[in-house]
């Protein structure tokens, strides 16, 4: 689904305490792969809790254009009717994959070991983002690329006649350069390995284990990861159940930290160690932030999360951190704003390569709100509550966490804080607005000059 809907502003006023105890839409990246693997395994894999946001449902329009019958029923569950690893069929169209980075960069590694032709397009806000990190590594086991220049999208690539496995060493910490060359393995004969120097989420590696592929994961020294894999390898269907996305839980949870008087509780968390970075981090901030009825659910760990508001302090998020953590900081610095004390954030150069480059919107959204911070090439200073925080106008450039973060900001802020489009908070959490409202936050209709409907 390509971005071409009028853009819709939107003002977030402060709000009295937030109380509620509430479901968060599920995890993304958990949602993306259920319907990959679904689609590479032989038979019918269902999915409870699927995310229905729109980078989601493009790829479910993308696993259907490379063959798999996929069907949504009355209780919501998805059943996925897959065609096997080798069995993608070659799309009559470019797949469209909108906004979403996870949906382009793992379906590239899918097709990329199978001897088919594919186009992939997507919107402004992908189209802009760095594709070479994934056909790099898929050009050595044998994908042919034709890209405009710069690796970007679009481009059209064939797939492998004979896919050759690969030794491969992430330069970068990244789940979905990782995840792409482990789905090309699938389809390649022999033993494809990654080594990870930094671990990083790794949903890929649990779920492609729960689906009976030969995968192998081995902790080094360092905080790094050795994963085997060996194929070809033929994919038993599952039932999955997605549990809820900790980064769209991040939103409500800073926001009730920040709203005096609040407390709030959301369910069936996933607490992944990979993606937990945030709550690490807000608990040494002095949050409190309590977690129970800790159980494992589908292969991952899940938990239920009660926050009350409290009174934050700064600190320092070491680099070491960010990939636990990487899609948290747009929140994590609406929290820095409100928290006593300077926050320092390291080790963010991915940020300038996501939906927006997000280091130079969250800098640009505290300088319209008045909040004293400084930003480098890869890192960032907060000093919270130095002076009255809000009255802004933010530029979210098509990225639906800047849209989030400063709305949350709003909520807590001593002058409204407006955000010039809120389209694109439909493609991890469509629910945003409602569920925040039914925990009392207050938004109102917003205009600005050449916005109007
Ligand atoms: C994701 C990995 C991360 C993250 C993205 C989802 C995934 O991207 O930012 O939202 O599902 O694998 P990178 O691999 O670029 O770090």
């Amino acid at each position: 689904m390509s971005h071409s809907s009028t853009p819709v502003p939107l003002t977030a006023s402060a709000s009295s305490a937030l109380r509620g105890h509430v479901r968060v839409p599920g995890d993304k990246s958990i949602s993306h792969r259920s319907l990959m693997l679904g689609t590479l395994a032989v038979g019918e894999t269902t999915i409870s809790g699927l995310l229905e946001g729109a980078d989601v449902l493009a790829t479910a329009e993308t696993m259907r254009a490379l063959g798999a019958r996929i069907e949504r029923d009355e209780n919501g569950i998805w059943h996925v009717h897959g065609v096997g690893v080798g069995g993608l069929m070659e799309p009559a169209a470019a797949l469209d994959f909108g906004n979403s980075g996870t949906g382009a960069r793992l379906c590239l590694g899918m097709v990329g070991t199978h001897p088919i032709a594919v186009t992939a397009v997507g919107d402004a806000s992908l189209s802009r983002r760095p594709m070479g990190r994934v056909l790099g590594p898929l050009r050595r086991m044998g994908t042919e690329v034709v890209a405009r220049a710069g690796d970007r999208l679009p481009l059209s690539i064939r797939g492998a006649e004979t896919p050759i496995p690969i030794e491969y060493r992430l330069p970068i910490a990244s789940a979905q350069v990782k995840s792409a060359i482990l789905l090309a393995a699938l389809n390649t004969q022999g033993t494809t390995t990654v080594f990870e120097p930094t671990a990083t989420r790794d949903h890929t590696e649990r779920m492609l284990k729960g689906f009976g592929a030969a995968i192998e994961v081995e902790p080094d020294q360092n905080g790094g990861r050795v994963i085997r894999i060996h194929g070809p390898v033929e994919l038993k269907p599952q039932d999955v159940a997605v549990p809820a996305d900790p980064s769209s839980a991040a939103f409500l949870i800073i926001a009730s930290l920040i709203i005096p008087g609040s407390e709030i509780s959301i369910d069936n968390v996933m607490l992944n160690p990979t993606r937990t970075g945030l709550f690490d981090t807000l608990i040494e901030m002095g949050a409190d932030l309590t977690i129970s009825n800790r159980r494992l659910s589908g292969g991952e760990p899940v938990g239920d999360i009660t926050v009350r508001s409290s009174r934050l302090r700064g600190v320092t998020v070491p680099a070491s951190r960010a990939p636990s953590m990487i899609d948290e900081y747009p929140a994590l610095s609406v929290a820095a704003a409100f928290a006593e004390g300077e926050t320092v954030m390291e080790g963010l150069a991915e940020l300038r390569v996501k939906e927006s480059d997000r280091l130079a919107a969250v800098a640009a959204g505290l300088v319209a709100n008045g909040v004293d911070h400084h930003a480098g090439p890869d890192w960032l200073t907060i000093r919270g509550r130095t002076a009255p925080i809000g009255g802004g106008v933010v530029e979210t450039h098509l990225d639906h966490r800047i849209a989030m973060a400063f709305l949350v900001m709003g909520l807590a802020a001593d002058k409204p804080v407006t955000v010039d489009d809120t389209t694109m908070i439909m493609t991890s959490f469509p629910e945003f607005r409602s569920l925040m409202t039914s925990l009392g936050a207050v938004f109102s209709e917003a205009e600005l000059p050449g916005t109007r409907r």
